[in-house]
């Protein structure tokens, strides 16, 4: 997976990026993260990446031309999904990470100041995509949110079976965790965990993720595939 990352500020994408897991999966060569300047293309005199609104109003817009040259300089024939962050967006999911992840390169468009030009969105941008509710300063940080949750989903960047058994790969929020020590501040470890029984702690685990889900996410109740046996316990 190859991502590029049109950006006023590569050296948040580069610098973030370069740890842990993702820096692994970029030296085993299982994803590439180029982070292209958008400055380096404008052909204003001065440098300068936006200007004011028309019609009037607060803030800056990001100009079209050199988003547009930055684009068409770097873009190839696996260039399908050209996604721009916005809060205009819709919302990021995990179906979206696995769709997105299945492309062999996506090409990312980072906003700064009230946005940019609506004549880059017609051109070029096949995904507007917003991380949630809120504003961010600037789409740098979403970014880093979908490079990081697609290469997870790329084989061999982390183990299959935690990418299937994690959070939402069900519908349903995960169980808690416990490791070491059993006591921790006067409270231990549940002692069906201890228990050796593996379908008592499988049992206890599905539960813990349905009453998890119901406290936290009511919402995703209904999209998830619950068992007769699950419904007899909340119904309990
Ligand atoms: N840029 C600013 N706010 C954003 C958000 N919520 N999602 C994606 N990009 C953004």
């Amino acid at each position: 997976m190859v991502f590029k990352v049109l950006t006023l500020f590569p050296e948040v994408i580069l610098q973030a990026t370069n740890f842990s897991i993702l820096k692994r999966a970029q030296q085993r060569g299982l994803i590439k993260i180029e982070a292209i300047n958008i400055r380096d293309y404008t052909k204003d005199k001065h440098k300068r990446t936006d200007d004011y609104p028309y019609g009037g109003g607060y803030g800056m817009v990001m100009t079209a031309q050199p988003i547009v040259d930055a684009y068409e300089s770097i873009k190839s024939s696996k260039s399908h999904r050209v996604i721009y962050l916005t809060p205009q967006g819709k919302k990021y999911t995990q179906d979206i990470a696995k769709e997105f992840s299945k492309e062999e390169e996506l090409v990312i468009i980072c906003g700064h100041y009230e946005g940019i030009d609506q004549r880059v969105i017609d051109l070029i941008v096949t995904d507007e995509i917003s991380i949630g509710d809120y504003v961010l300063s600037g789409g740098e940080y979403a970014a880093l949110v979908l490079i990081d949750s697609i290469s997870r989903l790329v084989e061999g960047v982390i183990e299959k079976k935690s990418v299937e058994e994690e959070s939402f790969s069900d519908c349903l929020l995960e169980y808690p965790h416990y490791t070491r020590p059993y006591e921790f501040r006067g409270l231990k470890v549940p002692e069906v965990l201890l228990s050796g029984n593996h379908e008592k702690i499988k049992k206890w685990r599905r539960y813990q993720s349905l009453l998890k889900t119901i406290k936290s996410r009511p919402d995703l109740i209904n999209a998830a595939n619950l068992t007769e046996e699950d419904i007899e316990f909340l119904i309990k």
